[in-house]
């Protein structure tokens, strides 16, 4: 009976690895377009599907970000300008990519730009802190979506958008989990829609890793500034040795994210190049063995964890 059943277990996990380990031909016929490759995933991406062949188109927000990824890549890969946040720069964006793949059409879209800051507790936050990062986060990778969408149909290509575990535990106050979830639920929806077309769509859930989104300074200097420009009411009831706790706490978190974004670059690839590509992929240890379980706990055991009550 036992034997039975493990005889089973193997060979469903067998049929499941054979089945995953199939890749595509002609890969080098192949146009990827990717955002944020001025640095962390979307560089490193950027450079690993170059390698392998494929012709990446990639997008930069700034002109230095893209010069020194060319500096590191072959004559195969091109590179624009963009700025999710600006409808106009996207819309531009798209008409390159639609001038330099034409008929043929764009194969793989990576949703990679991404921000972080401002976060920290959402009573030292305003409206417009929580607008910075959906902007970018959320508009900004629907917008994008939506540009390039005919030209993926077209392709019937594959659509890779990067969220995070805070899309399915909420880690933190702020927009960036909000961001998380609404591009986790906006997946859904739109990889319904596009398998008719014979669009794939996955999403990427990595745990903490250390990209220039963490970059420890910068993270921790907005948690700073944002707790300085708090009202005095709550600066008050928060009380400073709250402050400075919370903001240890962070250093520490920060000081433990993972470097090894292969993790998360691994899975995109897998994404863009499989026959069979999954549609979540959690990425890291973090991820795979402390969140992911502790999205499907009952409340009390996640605020059990998570409160942090003021001294
Ligand atoms: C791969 O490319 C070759 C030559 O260009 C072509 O004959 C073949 O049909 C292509 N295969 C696929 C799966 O597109
Ligand atoms: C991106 O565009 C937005 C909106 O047009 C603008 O406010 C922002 O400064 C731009 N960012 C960069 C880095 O150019
Ligand atoms: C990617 O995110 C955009 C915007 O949130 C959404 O329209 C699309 O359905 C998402 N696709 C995947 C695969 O997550």
């Amino acid at each position: 009976m036992w034997l039975l059943l493990l005889v089973a277990l193997g060979l469903i996990f067998l049929y499941r690895w054979y089945k995953y380990s199939l890749i595509l031909d002609n890969l080098t016929d192949k146009y990827v377009f990717i955002t944020g490759c001025d640095s962390g995933f979307g560089k490193l991406l950027a450079k690993q599907l170059d390698k392998r062949g494929l012709k990446v188109l990639a997008a930069c927000l700034t002109e230095m970000g893209a010069e020194n990824l060319k500096k590191e890549a072959s004559s195969r890969l091109q590179t624009t300008i963009l700025n999710v946040t600006n409808t106009e720069s996207v819309s531009s964006a798209a008409k390159w990519v639609n001038d330099i793949v034409s008929d043929q059409g764009l194969w793989g879209l990576v949703n990679n730009a991404g921000v972080s800051v401002p976060t920290a507790p959402n009573e030292w936050l305003t409206k417009d802190d929580f607008k910075k990062i959906l902007d970018v986060n959320l508009l900004g990778v629907i917008d994008v979506t939506l540009n390039m969408l005919p030209l993926i149909r077209r392709a019937h290509g594959r659509v890779v958008n990067v969220s995070s575990i805070a899309g399915r535990v909420v880690i933190c106050g702020g927009g960036y989990c909000l961001s998380k979830y609404g591009v986790e639920s906006f997946s859904d929806s739109l990889r319904r829609e596009m398998i008719p077309f014979g669009v794939k769509v996955s999403i990427i859930e990595p745990g903490y890793f250390r990209t220039g989104m963490c970059d420890p300074n910068h993270f921790l200097e907005n948690v700073k500034r944002c707790w300085e420009k708090s009202p005095d009411e709550v600066r008050k009831t928060y009380g400073q040795a709250f402050f400075e706790r919370y903001y240890q706490g962070v250093a520490k978190g920060l000081s433990m994210t993972n470097k090894n974004l292969n993790m998360v670059t691994e899975c995109m690839e897998h994404a863009l190049t499989a026959v069979y590509p999954k549609t979540r992929y959690s990425a890291g240890w973090d991820a795979k063995l402390f969140f992911l379980p502790l999205s499907y706990c009952p409340a009390v055991v996640v605020d059990f964890l998570l409160i942090r009550r003021p001294i």
